[in-house]
């Protein structure tokens, strides 16, 4: 069974990371180069980091305009810290939301946008940017810009880094995203006052993890590495389909019916962490590249296939996981299964379906999306000879 992702590290180089020596600060400095970015300040998760944000620029009570088709923990990090979500659709043709439901939804409570920029499709920033100058000025309050550059670390709208734009800059690195860090997450920030009083707060109200939490990280690595190696695939398909095991380890950490944090939200990134993370810097543009080589193969193998939805490839956007919309979901996921190929499904939900943000306004494409998106491995291509199955669905 060939994984929906790859970690790309091998217990090996985990050995070597393990008696390497660095710290957060280095991770941090060298994430920030290599990106071209400013002022980088590290978390343990990006739910955390976002929530961080809130506090330390006294948010509270606001609105948060987000899309309704992202992470569900990012809407957690908004109603933890106080505020209210505000969900808005999203196309598609970019899985974003549209600039126009932006206009229609922007009001004087509004304190931020959420730019999730969805499987590394960039957003339009510049014109958000715009929009919101607008609005600023009308209400005579500022409206930040959260750019959410999990699934899109350096991708381009119309050939300029969307990273240029924002008030504070979002990268996760757990392990389900393009380079990790075990869990983990940068942010970074074009304002030196906003970055140092997001780092202010951080730094009075976050704590170094103990020894037990540094090893439980490590052991969690060291397990990760060994179960998604391809080659032992297999059991790790077994235990989730048909135990719970993996389950209660991974609602440790996530759960998307329930408005929770993880217990350590509000620790601090560790060195291991960082040494981890600073082997993957080196690794991101061969990952990316690839990623885009067997995104746009997929985007020309389907062009022409009426049964099934893929998007206009774009060599700006950085595809973390390429969508693919179908009829039916689990018919192909079947199919792919028995061909020892598991499909990831990203994002199944659409936020103002689950429980907790059920008194939200519904959003009709995002509850589509998660019924019939399914996100097809770009790290590996899938032969010809299997894609061709999508013709008999
Ligand atoms: C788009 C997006 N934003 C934010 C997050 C939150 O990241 P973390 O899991 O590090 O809290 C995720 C998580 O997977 C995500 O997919």
């Amino acid at each position: 069974m060939r994984p929906r992702f790859l970690i790309h590290l091998n217990v090996l180089e985990l050995i070597k990371i393990f008696f390497s020596k660095s710290n957060v600060r280095i991770f941090e400095k060298k994430f920030s180069r290599h990106f071209k970015l400013k002022f980088p300040l590290s978390f343990s998760y990006g739910r955390s980091a976002i929530f961080c944000f809130f506090k330390a620029m006294g948010i509270e009570k606001k609105e948060i305009i987000m899309p309704a088709y992202t992470c569900s923990v990012v809407a957690h990090a908004v109603t933890i810290s106080g505020n209210n979500p505000r969900f808005l659709d999203v196309n598609f043709d970019t899985f974003n939301f549209n600039n126009k439901d932006l206009l229609k939804n922007i009001n004087k409570n509004t304190a931020a946008i959420i730019l999730t920029n969805t499987f590394g499709v960039a957003q339009n920033v510049q014109e958000i940017k715009k929009i919101i100058k607008i609005y600023e000025k009308k209400f005579r309050s500022k409206i930040y810009i959260i750019q959410d550059c999990c699934h899109s670390f350096d991708a381009k709208y119309e050939n300029e880094k969307i990273t240029k734009y924002g008030d504070i800059i979002l990268f996760s690195f757990n392990i389900s995203k393009t380079i990790t860090s075990i869990f983990g997450a940068i942010t970074t920030f074009n304002d030196k006052k906003i970055y140092q009083k997001v780092k202010e707060y951080r730094d009075k109200n976050f704590f170094k993890k103990n020894t037990f939490a540094k090893l439980k990280r490590l052991i969690y690595i060291f397990l990760a590495t060994i179960f998604f190696n391809q080659k032992l695939y297999f059991i790790t398909y077994f235990l989730q389909k048909k135990t719970n095991i993996l389950k209660s380890l991974t609602d440790d950490h996530h759960l998307d019916e329930k408005i929770s944090f993880p217990n350590d939200y509000n620790t601090l990134l560790c060195d291991l962490e960082a040494k981890v993370g600073i082997n993957q810097i080196l690794k991101y543009n061969q990952i990316k590249s690839k990623k885009i080589k067997i995104s746009k193969f997929y985007s020309n193998f389907f062009k022409k296939n009426k049964k099934i939805k893929v998007l206009k490839f774009n060599v700006n956007n950085t595809y973390s996981h390429y969508p693919v919309i179908v009829k039916n979901k689990s018919k192909v996921i079947k199919i792919f299964e028995k061909e020892g190929i598991e499909i990831g499904e990203v994002i199944q939900y659409s936020i103002p379906d689950l429980k907790p943000y059920k008194n939200q306004k519904r959003t009709k494409n995002s509850s589509f999306l998660s019924k019939h998106v399914i996100n097809l491995p770009n790290e590996y291509k899938i032969p010809e000879k299997i894609l061709k199955k999508f013709e008999s669905i």
